[in-house]
């Protein structure tokens, strides 16, 4: 069954301890947390204080994107604020082994992720320590963008690593997940789908939720339309 992680993202912020408690209500699995420096990508988020401070309020797994120029500052605090993965980006500007070395060293679960223009080659060395790898299908730094295709390619060539090399790795996608795209993502071998302005745009958050997760290969028929109809 694959693993739904709204993005709260897209959620109320003013209301986000409510929105927590109807995700969770709803049947969600993780909450994904976008957190921006405005650096690495040109948007801001929030910082480790906030999650904290709903930290009590649920059990679901914390399920933490760190869009950091160096996150190697705020593992830590992102660990205490009781993050329970930490996902960083390869294009960020340290030391890739420091980091995981960290995020391990705090009992956290490891995440590695790269932009649609990052080729999976880049992320080779890394694949047999981590926990996670979170494939970017749009460019981060923002909710509502399209689906981008090509980048989804990177799930099926890390699933084949995956199998030929006995690595454990969970494969997460982010990105433009919708009830069209999310099929071309589970059908390729996803584990993890992050959902952001998809699942936020409904009013009962049970409905976007049961349609990620229903089975991808049920493709329903469509009438093809001929000149003449
Ligand atoms: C983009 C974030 C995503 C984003 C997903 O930088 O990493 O998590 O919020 O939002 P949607 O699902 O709207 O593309
Ligand atoms: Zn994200």
């Amino acid at each position: 069954m694959v693993i739904i992680a709204p993005s709260l993202l897209s959620c109320d912020f003013g209301n986000l301890r409510k929105e927590i408690k109807r995700t969770e209500e709803a049947g969600a699995d993780w909450i994904h947390w976008d957190i921006m420096d405005g650096h690495f990508v040109p948007n801001l988020t929030v910082g480790p204080d906030v999650i904290k401070s709903v930290r009590k309020d649920t059990d679901l797994f914390f399920d933490v994107h760190l869009m950091l120029a160096h996150p190697l500052n705020y593992i830590k605090k992102f660990s205490l604020a009781g993050a329970n993965l930490i996902t960083f980006h390869i294009e960020s500007e340290n030391n890739p082994y420091k980091v995981i070395e960290t995020i391990k060293s705090y009992g956290c679960k490891t995440g590695i992720s790269l932009n649609p223009d990052t080729r999976v080659e880049k992320l080779l060395s890394f694949l047999d320590v981590v926990d996670l790898v979170l494939v970017m299908t749009v460019q981060p730094g923002y909710g509502g963008q399209k689906y981008i295709k090509n980048s989804a390619k990177k799930i099926s060539i890390l699933k084949g690593i995956r199998a030929k090399e006995g690595y454990k790795y969970l494969i997460e996608v982010d990105g433009g997940i919708n009830r069209e795209t999310y099929r071309d993502a589970v059908n390729r071998g996803v584990d993890v789908l992050v959902a952001g302005s998809f699942v936020y745009s409904f009013h009962n958050l049970r409905e976007p939720i049961k349609i990620l997760k229903q089975s991808a290969l049920h493709i329903p028929l469509r009438r093809k339309r001929h000149k003449g109809y």
